[in-house]
């Protein structure tokens, strides 16, 4: 049978690609953060625990943000009870030191911050201006540090900001660097709203290089809103970029951006690197039936291409 009907595309190499990406999954946290619904915990774990089974490296299980900011991921505690010892090696976001504390609570040996490279984003997604945010993280992330866990930095809003429109790429640079320089080991850069092209990826990944930020302290988050986060991850892998940044079945957006739609979906990205014949490790028939798996529990179907041409093949 060709492969392509076997649920695979054919694997084809190009020149100038990596030999492996690691995939970064968001689908528990930036995809149900944004779910009308509140699913229950229960389901969130059985989500954790299928995404992990289906060989995926590292998955962000949750937010240890405001419950007020984020009711979606309220449960977060309850949730990484649930996971017990396998959610203690999952990333979690936390913006601030009461997020810390919860977390060192739990035990948690990783966070992520998430920063902003416009002045507007700060403020609805943090209440707290441009600079005012890096005095929030600096604590936390020192305190971090000091517990031993691992600091992921996201940006957000690096390529255009539904406020402010344009966003200048010394500006996310300056944003990206500030957030390193107060200890993070790694830069998340977030196409929040999905505005971003292929030349602007490519720019943006060089002003980082030339700001001596390679690419082995970088990952990219497109979202697909503008159907650019292939060709925008193309790019990137062009670009030296081997870290990536998606969201099972392409849930996914950010509350406080209404304009941010679905994540890169997962089973998208693994169908691509597959064909360009990059080791990623994940099991596209495992990821496939656990989105159609959580998309009947969201009552919708998946945005993804992928999960709707094999979940329907299935
Ligand atoms: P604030 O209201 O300024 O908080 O919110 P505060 O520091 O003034 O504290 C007010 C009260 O909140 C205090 O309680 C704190 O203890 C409590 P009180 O003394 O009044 O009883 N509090 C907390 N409670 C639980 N957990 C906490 C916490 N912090 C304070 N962590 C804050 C500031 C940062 C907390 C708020 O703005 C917030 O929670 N924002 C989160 C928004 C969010 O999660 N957005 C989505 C994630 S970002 C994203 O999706 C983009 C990304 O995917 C990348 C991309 O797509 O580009 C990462
Ligand atoms: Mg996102």
């Amino acid at each position: 049978m060709p492969e392509h009907l076997a649920g695979l595309p054919m694997t084809v190499r190009a020149d100038g690609m990596p030999e492996r990406v690691t995939i970064y999954e968001v689908g528990a946290r930036d995809g149900l953060q944004n779910e009308k619904a509140i699913v229950p915990v229960e389901v969130k774990a059985e989500f954790v625990r299928r995404l992990l089974a289906a060989g995926l490296p590292i998955v962000e299980a949750t937010s240890f943000v405001h419950p007020r900011w984020v009711p979606q991921l309220a449960d977060a505690a309850e949730l990484m009870a649930d996971l017990g010892e396998a959610g203690r090696h999952l990333p979690v976001l936390v913006p601030n030191d009461r997020g810390l504390d919860r977390a060192l609570d739990l035990g948690l040996e990783h966070i992520a911050i998430f920063g902003s490279a416009t002045e507007t984003f700060a403020s609805k997604n943090l209440n707290r201006t441009f600079d005012e945010q890096f005095t929030m993280f600096e604590p936390t992330v020192a305190r971090a540090r000091e517990a031993g866990m691992d600091v992921r930095a996201y940006v957000s809003m690096c390529f255009g900001d539904p406020w402010e429109g344009a966003v200048p790429i010394d500006q996310v640079v300056t944003a990206g660097t500030r957030l390193l320089d107060l200890g993070a080991s790694h830069l998340s850069l977030g196409d929040t709203i999905g505005v971003g092209t292929a030349g602007h990826v490519g720019a943006l990944v060089a002003a980082f290089g030339e700001a001596g930020v390679g690419t082995d302290r970088l990952a990219m988050h497109f979202h697909d809103t503008y159907g650019q986060a292939l060709a925008n991850t193309h790019a990137a892998l062009r670009a030296g970029i081997t870290t990536f940044d998606a969201s099972a079945g392409g849930l996914g957006g950010c509350p406080y951006a209404r304009s941010a739609t679905g994540n890169l979906a997962t089973e998208d990205l693994v169908w691509m690197l597959t064909g360009l014949g990059i080791d990623h490790g994940v099991d596209l028939d495992a990821m496939v039936a656990t989105s159609v798996w959580m998309a009947a529990h969201l009552g919708r179907t998946s945005p993804s291409a992928v999960v709707r041409a094999l979940g329907a093949a299935g």
